[in-house]
Parts: C-alpha cells; sequence; structure tokens
C-alpha cells in the first residue's frame, strides 16, 4: 500500500472543474479509491463498488458516503442503511460499518485524507489512494 501523503497538492486544491461521470468514466478497478480533489486535510474521493466489503471501522475519521449512481447498503451493527442515488450517510468515528452493493455502485467518499479504506480492519482488502492521470 502506498504512503499517503498528508501534504495537500496545491494542484489538487486549484479550482479546477471536476465533472463526476467524466471522471468515473477514466477508470474500471473496484474497491480502489481515486483522488479527485483535497481541501483542508480532507480527500474527496471517487470508488466503484459491487458485492461486500469488509466490516471495519475508523478511529479517527467520520466518513461520508454520497451514492452518485446505483445503490449502497450500509450495514451497521444495529441497522441497514439504503442509499439511493443523490443520497448521503456519514458513518461516524468508531461506528463499525460494512458497505454492499448487489450491483456495481459509484460512490463519492469524502473523508480526512488520512482516511484508510479499511481502516481497523486491515488485510487484504486495503488499498491507498490512486489518482486518475
Ligand atoms: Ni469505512
Amino acid at each position: 500500500m502506498e504512503t499517503l501523503d498528508l501534504e495537500p497538492d496545491r494542484d489538487m486544491v486549484a479550482s479546477q472543474k471536476v465533472n463526476l461521470l467524466e471522471a468515473f468514466s477514466r477508470f474500471d478497478e473496484q474497491w480502489s479509491p481515486k483522488l479527485i480533489a483535497e481541501l483542508n486535510g480532507q480527500h474527496v474521493r471517487l470508488v466503484k463498488v459491487e458485492g461486500e466489503f469488509v466490516w471495519h471501522h475508523h478511529e479517527h475519521e467520520d466518513e461520508l458516503f454520497l451514492v452518485v449512481k446505483g445503490r449502497l447498503v450500509i450495514e451497521l451493527r444495529d441497522r441497514t442503511v439504503e442509499l439511493g442515488e443523490g443520497e448521503l450517510l456519514v458513518v461516524p468515528r468508531g461506528v463499525e460499518h460494512r458497505p454492499v452493493a448487489d450491483e456495481e455502485a459509484w460512490i463519492l467518499l469524502f473523508e480526512p485524507a488520512t482516511t484508510v479504506n479499511t481502516g481497523s480492519a486491515g488485510g487484504e482488502r486495503t488499498v491507498g489512494v490512486g489518482r486518475l492521470s
């Protein structure tokens, strides 16, 4: 896994517009977040997901999920939240969660740059944050 660079890339902070659907069209990998913008120590990441992820929590980071395309189920230990297009959920730090999608869903994540995808769980699903070239 690549090391997260906590020093903001000022090119990513510059005010250039990003077209979400165009950005999603530039990669096919699933469960591999791509950085599209950063600000104030936070990342805006895009990720395509399908199937089940691993149960995990983030010790220090709240994590926002916004569904751009498809449907995403976020399982929590005490309930399940289903998100459709245009809907978002913030999972607070320390709360265990597992994202699940029956079919491929396109998700925008907004979270601190320090956030590791698998959080406390680690393991083989852990990946660094990629950049769209
Ligand atoms: Ni998470």
